[in-house]
């Protein structure tokens, strides 16, 4: 998730550029750029780190004394190719005379890198945002927008792009497709930035960009045009305070995490995964021949992550046919390890840096295994410590409590098993195109749902039941780790105590911790078990429980069985996991926030866990 600002207007714009982007740091920060136009044509700046970095390099090139007066800057979170000066943006052609930025992902980006190289381009960076000012250049006649045009047209994937050319100074031309773009209307200024808060001190209104638009920036207009022609859009006034507008008009940064799962999920699945269920995931380090020798998978997390991993042990067993051992981190590092050569270990860390999960890599490849790391950041500590990688693309996490990349890790597991069943030929071609078809729908599935009515009624009953004292979660099969999410989400943000337990087991112990209206709550989706977690919702209710059921739409009979039903779309039982821990999100959500909690930085909690 990069963070993108462009500038038009009548004042010397180098620092409304470096601080707007400064507004947009939280979408990633590993290295940032800046482009300014002025008598000396487009002067490009760039720097690894944070702002402070890009602002030193400023001072140091003398871009900072210039007195252009349209620019753009870029801050980088680095999906395609490593953190370096050469992968931050902007890119230009080989002329120097076309500038872009780019948020988002260019999935074809492989195929027309090398068409472009066919046709003698150089590149000088591992970015798929590259091939763009090339294409734009490509049909470039002294008209950025018809340029602009003709080369989004050969793009695929979900990005916005803001390019200048040094031909036509005081014109910004953006586009859209999916990810952000918002216009600034200033005093003959506008701004063009991936979100709000980069120009909210300058301006309150806005424009909003639809996906497919593309927009033509100047200091004294704006226009918006789509395929059928010139859009007509009025202005928005913005009254969020500054913090809001940060948080894109959510209260909290869960809650828009939360919101950010649809586009996190697509973004993991990506380029990925092919009509015909073929997957591509390079980056594993095995070829084909490699995957159908594994003889186990180990998965080995902390926390959320490694609820992750349990959901991916139902995965790869039922579609790879291989065993698969799952287990915490700070245990896994201090056992005997068995893991040898033909293992695959997979180490699940979303900030890569989580001290007991590197540990229990390492033992893993000191004995042989090949260890993948799955994380959500480039470069970090887990990647450097592994012989393979399977990145989610969820953007970055800013909230302590994981939602979004806790579910695009189910996504990005689905995708190895995927991977796996095909090389072991577990899976039919027919199979796993199947297969492949509902993981795709996954994620508007979860746009439909955080849409619908469903969404805010989760939260309804959360805040119903905000003043218990104690949660009991129950789940069979895929909907155990589910339950596992749902009560570390509420423990985490609302200090309630939870039990979280298969359901099956509770008649062991745990349903002695049951009274009279002690709420429990159950993930009771359609599949092979359903009937079997109706028993156990009868057991708890003959003890006097309330039962919260999480099940599928389109299911009467859970109503009799469940005092409050939270329902989610309808998907092959083993994907569920992923609609059904969206409620409990929310859920937990709700009753932090009616305790009246900071549910972003709870207490006692870091997000990252760098020690033992
Ligand atoms: C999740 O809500 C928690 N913040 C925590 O359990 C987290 O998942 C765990 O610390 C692992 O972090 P990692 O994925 O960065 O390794």
């Amino acid at each position: 998730m990069c963070g993108i600002i462009g500038y038009v207007g009548g004042r010397p714009c180098e620092e409304l550029i470096l601080s707007g982007l400064e507004r947009l740091e939280y979408r990633g920060y590993d290295s940032a750029g800046m482009v300014l136009l002025d008598t000396e044509g487009l002067r490009t700046v760039r720097a690894v780190g944070n702002l402070a970095e890009l602002r030193k390099a400023a001072h140091a090139t003398g871009i900072d004394a210039s007195p252009a007066t349209m620019g753009m800057g870029h801050t980088r979170w680095a999906t395609h190719g490593r953190v370096t000066e050469a992968n931050a943006h902007p890119h230009s052609d080989a002329s120097g005379r076309i500038s872009v930025v780019m948020n988002g992902i260019v999935e074809n980006y492989a195929r027309l890198r090398s068409e472009l190289q066919d046709d003698g381009v150089v590149f000088l960076s591992e970015t798929d945002a590259e091939v763009i000012p090339h294409l734009i250049s490509r049909h470039y006649e002294g008209d950025l927008v018809a340029a602009m045009r003709a080369a989004v047209e050969r793009l695929e994937g979900h990005f916005t792009i803001v390019a200048a050319s040094a031909g036509e100074p005081g014109r910004l031309v953006a586009y859209r497709q999916e990810t952000p773009l918002v216009i600034g209307v200033g005093d003959g200024e506008r701004f063009v930035a991936s979100a709000i808060p980069a120009f909210l001190p300058e301006t309150r209104d806005t424009i909003l960009v639809e996906s497919g638009e593309i927009v033509v920036v100047e200091a004294d207009s704006v226009s918006i045009h789509d395929a059928s022609g010139t859009v007509e859009r009025g202005i928005t006034r913005i009254d969020w305070d500054e913090d809001a507008a940060e948080k894109g008009g959510f209260d909290t940064f869960m809650l828009k995490e939360i919101h950010e799962q649809p586009s996190a999920l697509r973004d993991t699945i990506g380029d990925r995964l092919h009509r015909e269920g073929e997957v591509d995931l390079p980056g594993l380090g095995l070829d084909d021949a490699a995957l159908a020798r594994v003889e186990r998978v180990h998965i080995v997390a902390c926390g959320t992550s490694f609820h992750a991993g349990l959901v991916g042990r139902y995965l790869i067993e039922d579609w790879a046919q291989v065993p698969v051992h799952v287990e915490v981190a700070s245990e896994y590092r201090y056992r005997t390890c068995l893991a040898g050569p033909g293992d695959l270990v997979i180490g699940i860390t979303q900030s890569g840096e989580t001290a007991d999960t590197l540990a229990a890599m390492r033992v893993a490849r000191e004995r042989g295994a090949h260890v993948v790391a799955l994380t959500n950041i480039m470069g970090s500590q887990a990647v450097r410590d592994a012989d393979g990688v399977l990145y989610t693309r969820a953007g970055l996490e800013i909230g302590v409590a994981a939602t979004k990349t806790h579910t695009a890790q189910v996504v990005a597991l689905a995708l190895l098993a995927l991977k796996l069943g095909r090389a072991r030929h577990v899976l039919s071609a027919a199979g796993a195109a199947d297969l492949g078809d509902e993981l795709q729908r996954i994620p508007d599935l979860v746009q439909e749902y955080l849409d619908s009515p469903d969404a805010r009624h989760a939260m309804e009953v959360g805040e119903k039941y905000a003043d218990r004292p104690f949660f009991l979660y129950l789940g069979r099969h895929v909907g155990m780790p589910v339950s596992y999410e749902g009560a570390l989400k509420l423990k985490e943000i609302s200090y309630v105590p939870t039990e979280a337990y298969p359901a099956g087991e509770m008649k062991h112990g745990p349903i002695a911790l049951l009274d009279d209206g002690s709420p429990v709550v159950v993930v009771a989706t359609d599949g092979h078990v359903f009937d079997k977690v109706v028993s156990n919702i009868q057991e708890v209710r003959a003890r006097g429980a309330q039962v919260i059921a999480v099940a599928t739409r389109g299911n009467e009979e859970i109503t009799e069985h469940a005092d409050d039903v939270m329902f989610v779309p309808r998907t092959p039982p083993l994907l569920s996991s992923i609609l059904a821990v969206v409620p409990l999100q929310l859920f937990a959500y709700a009753v932090a926030r009616a305790r009246g909690l900071n549910v972003d930085q709870p207490r006692n909690l870091a997000k990252t866990v760098t020690v033992e």
